[in-house]
């Protein structure tokens, strides 16, 4: 049978290397078409040299000259800019693309995977909150399957398929609680980056570090989940798990509850979107619950974690919503981590432009758009009152 070929945009990071690992230890029935990065054109030449894929794309376009002279004897095409991931997605021969990038940046790459019927291995978060209905919408139209890989949706989806569409009456997004799960509020006051980047459990990318500390994550969780399984927000609930080995949980009408487990090791769910339907042995690392031994569960504080409660509200606003809380913490996060403002600022900062935003339903992609550029302009006005 012909391998099939797969487009990682984003390799770089932290899904993307684990992505390459697991590609690795499946071996034959596999080829890797393309690889991107933004700017570590280092290790996307290492990665290049390696896994010899037919393209490689430098998001930021400053880099490709650097690329150039790394990969100068490699028979490899080199794109520039971000046009060079929605050119890849476009490509006849690739069958999967993983969106591995951080950001909305990715949400183009992903539309043009749904659009172009391919098998899109949606990690990307942010463009399911952003554009999930689009997303969806276009998938459907085209051809396109969205297979998530985020672990709590691929638990979902995995716990999915043990009844129909109509025979599910909630989904249980569960959540490790991050590193200030017992903090107080008063604590959190004056957390510092290297705190918040600590995560108790999983070990991600920077922003994914911060959304988690904040609960934003599970706010972006939320909303992706709405549009993934087409499910009422009022049928999707957040509980905490502390030790993360139940990735989420399905509730059916006659009561059954049923639970996809596992380590926390992004490496499972990334393996199942890329070789589902099928269950294939790979790398994972076994589950051996007598050496856990016990499991936990409490309620989410929604008066500690305000993003949580405003996601949900998000969820349920729908339109240009979800699409101005995410460009708004995206911008609250990276002034955080340049040290800019205080952890409890991403908040407030995300509550004030929700507040002061007029949401507009049934939207176009260049209204969505739209609905991030003002968010940002928005965020950095706040910020430029507040030093004056
Ligand atoms: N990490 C996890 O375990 C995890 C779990 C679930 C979901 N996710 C989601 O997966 C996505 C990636 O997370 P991550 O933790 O892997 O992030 P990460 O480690 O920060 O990696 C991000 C990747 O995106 C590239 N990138 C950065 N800015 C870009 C831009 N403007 N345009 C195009 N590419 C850009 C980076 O390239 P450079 O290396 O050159 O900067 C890198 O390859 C996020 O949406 C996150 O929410 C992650």
């Amino acid at each position: 049978m012909k391998p099939k070929q797969i487009a990682i945009f984003g390799s770089t990071g932290s899904i993307g290397k684990n992505a390459l690992r697991v590609l690795d230890a499946l071996g034959a029935g596999y080829e890797i078409v393309a690889l991107s990065a933004h700017s570590s054109v280092e290790l996307l030449a290492e990665q290049a040299r390696k896994f010899k894929p037919r393209f490689v794309a430098v998001t930021n376009a400053d880099y490709v000259e650097p690329l150039r002279k790394l990969l100068g004897d490699l028979d490899v095409e080199i794109l520039a800019g971000p046009d060079g991931l929605t050119e890849i997605a476009q490509l006849d021969e690739v069958d999967i693309v993983l969106t591995a990038v951080v950001g909305v940046a990715g949400l183009s790459a992903a539309l043009a995977a749904a659009k172009n019927g391919k098998i899109l291995a949606a990690a990307n978060k942010e463009s399911l909150v952003v554009a999930g209905e689009l997303l969806r919408r276009t998938a459907k139209e085209n051809g396109a399957a969205v297979l998530p890989v985020d672990s709590e949706h691929s638990a979902i989806f995995q716990a999915m398929q043990a009844g129909s569409r109509q025979e599910v009456s909630k989904i249980i997004l569960t959540a490790s609680g991050g590193p200030f799960r017992k903090a107080t509020a008063e604590d959190i006051q004056n957390v510092t980056v290297q705190q918040a980047l600590c995560h108790p459990v999983w070990d991600m990318g920077p922003k994914v570090t911060i959304d988690s500390a904040t609960m934003v994550n599970k706010a972006c969780e939320v909303i992706a989940a709405h549009w993934l399984f087409d499910m009422p927000v009022e049928k999707i609930e957040v509980l905490v798990h502390p030790e993360s080995i139940i990735h989420s949980l399905v509730e059916f009408v006659d009561g059954s509850v049923i639970a996809q487990l596992g380590l926390p090791d992004m490496c499972l769910p990334i393996q199942y979107a890329l070789t589902y339907p099928e269950r294939v042995a790979g790398i994972a690392e076994r589950l051996r619950l007598d050496e856990i031994g016990k499991l936990t569960f409490e309620k989410p504080d929604l008066e500690k974690f305000r993003a949580l409660a405003l996601g949900f509200e998000v969820a349920r606003m729908g339109g240009t919503g979800p699409a101005v809380f995410n460009a708004a913490n995206e911008v609250a996060v990276q002034e955080f981590l340049a040290g800019r403002i205080k952890f409890v600022n991403i908040v407030e900062l995300i509550e004030n432009c929700v507040g002061k935003h007029n949401v507009k339903r049934r939207v176009s992609l260049e209204e969505l758009l739209e609905a991030d550029a003002w968010a940002r302009r928005e965020v950095s006005e706040c910020l430029k009152a507040k030093k004056s």
